[in-house]
């Protein structure tokens, strides 16, 4: 079994360069579906789960190959009506796939995507929306079973703006027949990435980024080639790193505009930003000042980044408090980072985190994708050594983020661990 090692308290210095987004891309591949003509995707992370959406595809009937971040799709037969039940249930973006397969089956048979660390995860406010939309759905074993002769368009409310209800829903909308309306939609960048690249291939979306988005329904959608948005998650990631560890970080291949509420945040805590058209820099001599944190839809502060500032926040001159809005129960990383010298107490959707002046390393064991971003994050600013376990986490998210740090000065490393190999 892989784990990454830390020497903690180097300052890092220097430049890295960010992926393609993760959250943009899985959508995107799922979008290809409704593709009559060959697509090409252009800036595609080189991630664990790009490679399981690709294996998805493949399965329903569509040939996906990917060389150097570029990923070409076609489609080689009949499509299949049902990805497999273990691929859907390792990645939750598989469940994607339904809305195009309802536009061009009439029928999808997906396994429900299992919770996860980050909480229950329903998918409650997808199969309200298709049901808005005339699709008869079932759930039979664990299995949603969804009909649709021709979906029509419908005006639906989102109790939350859900950004996977919302990308669900507008591809189901794009081939449907008449006008959809999206109240309280998602309005994540990536979901703008997604309606940018439907309108690419034939489609007619308006309002993408805003609470209000409209389709009106097409048929017969075309091929095209299209580059996936910067991955703003990976961005803030590595500025953490940078201003955690007394440093200064610039990252390239970023829109700034992306990370608002990120960078204002930091800015509060006493880092020095400054952004350019495609980058941003971020420096910081000594502990953070305390601040507070709530996460929200966007253009809140990102949930997936609620671990990684939880991580910068836990040396503080003084006290912040963290408030998870989005997920139920995501403070997984609270342990362990208190297993590292930190103070955090965590109760229900709340995380106090009182300041001390410095983490110790120790053996700490990733429990999700984020949270093992937020120690990689602890060990960089920790005292002495510490060793991540749970890398095949980190590695769903983060492409080469070992030799990146490294790149910047970190004494880190990748080793296999001797137990159970
Ligand atoms: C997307 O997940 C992202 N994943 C997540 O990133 C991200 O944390 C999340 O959006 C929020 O920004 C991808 O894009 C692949 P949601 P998604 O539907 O679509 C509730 C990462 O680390 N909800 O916006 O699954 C749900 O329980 C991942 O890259 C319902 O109640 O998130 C949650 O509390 C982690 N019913 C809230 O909405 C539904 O039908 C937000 O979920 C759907 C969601």
């Amino acid at each position: 079994m892989e784990k990454i090692v830390i020497e903690g308290q180097v300052p890092l210095k220097g430049k890295v360069r960010c992926e393609g987004a993760k959250n943009a891309a899985l959508p995107i591949m799922a979008a290809t579906m409704l593709c009559e003509e060959p697509c090409i995707l252009s800036g595609v992370p080189p991630l664990k789960d790009v490679e399981s959406m690709s294996r998805v595809l493949c399965s329903l009937g569509l040939d996906v190959t990917m060389e150097d971040g570029t990923i070409s799709v076609r489609q080689r037969g009949p499509l299949g009506l049902e990805p497999p039940y273990e691929a859907v249930r390792a990645m939750r973006a598989s469940f994607l796939v339904l809305g195009p397969l309802l536009c061009r089956l009439g029928a999808a048979r997906i396994p429900l995507p299992g919770g996860c660390d980050i909480g229950q995860r329903p998918v409650d406010l997808h199969l309200k929306g298709l049901q808005a939309m005339g699709a008869s759905i079932e759930l039979k074993g664990g299995y949603v079973e969804a009909k649709a002769r021709r979906l029509a368009g419908a005006t639906i409310y989102l109790d939350f703006p859900s950004v996977g209800a919302t990308e669900n829903l507008m591809m189901a909308a794009s081939q449907a027949a008449g006008e959809t309306v999206i109240e309280n939609a998602a309005q994540e960048p990536e979901v703008v990435d997604l309606a940018n690249f439907l309108n690419a291939i034939g489609a007619n979306i308006r309002g993408a980024g805003t609470s209000r988005v409209r389709i009106t329904g097409r048929r017969g959608f075309g091929g095209c080639e299209y580059t996936i948005i910067p991955d703003r998650l990976e961005a803030a990631t590595y500025l953490l790193a940078g201003i955690s560890t007394g440093g200064s970080i610039r990252v390239d291949n970023v829109i700034p505009e992306h990370l608002t509420a990120f960078l204002a945040k930091i800015q509060e805590a006493g880092a020095e930003v400054s952004t350019g058209l495609r980058y941003v820099t971020a420096s910081m001599e000594g502990r953070p000042n305390p601040v507070n944190v709530k996460t929200l839809p966007y253009p809140g502060f990102p949930t997936d980044l609620q671990a990684p500032v939880m991580s910068f926040l836990t040396t503080a001159r003084g006290t912040s408090m963290i408030i998870e809005g989005v997920f139920e129960r995501r403070f997984a990383h609270v342990e362990e980072l208190n297993r590292m010298g930190a103070k955090i107490r965590a109760e229900g959707s709340h995380a106090v985190v009182e300041g001390v002046e410095e983490l110790t390393g120790a053996s700490v064991e990733a429990p999700d994708l984020r949270a093992g971003a937020a120690l990689v994050l602890a060990g960089l600013q920790a005292r002495g050594r510490t060793e991540v376990a749970g890398v095949s986490h980190i590695k769903r998210g983060y492409y080469q983020l070992v030799e990146k740090l490294k790149g910047v000065g970190a004494r880190i490393e990748l080793v296999q661990s001797e137990e159970n190999p």
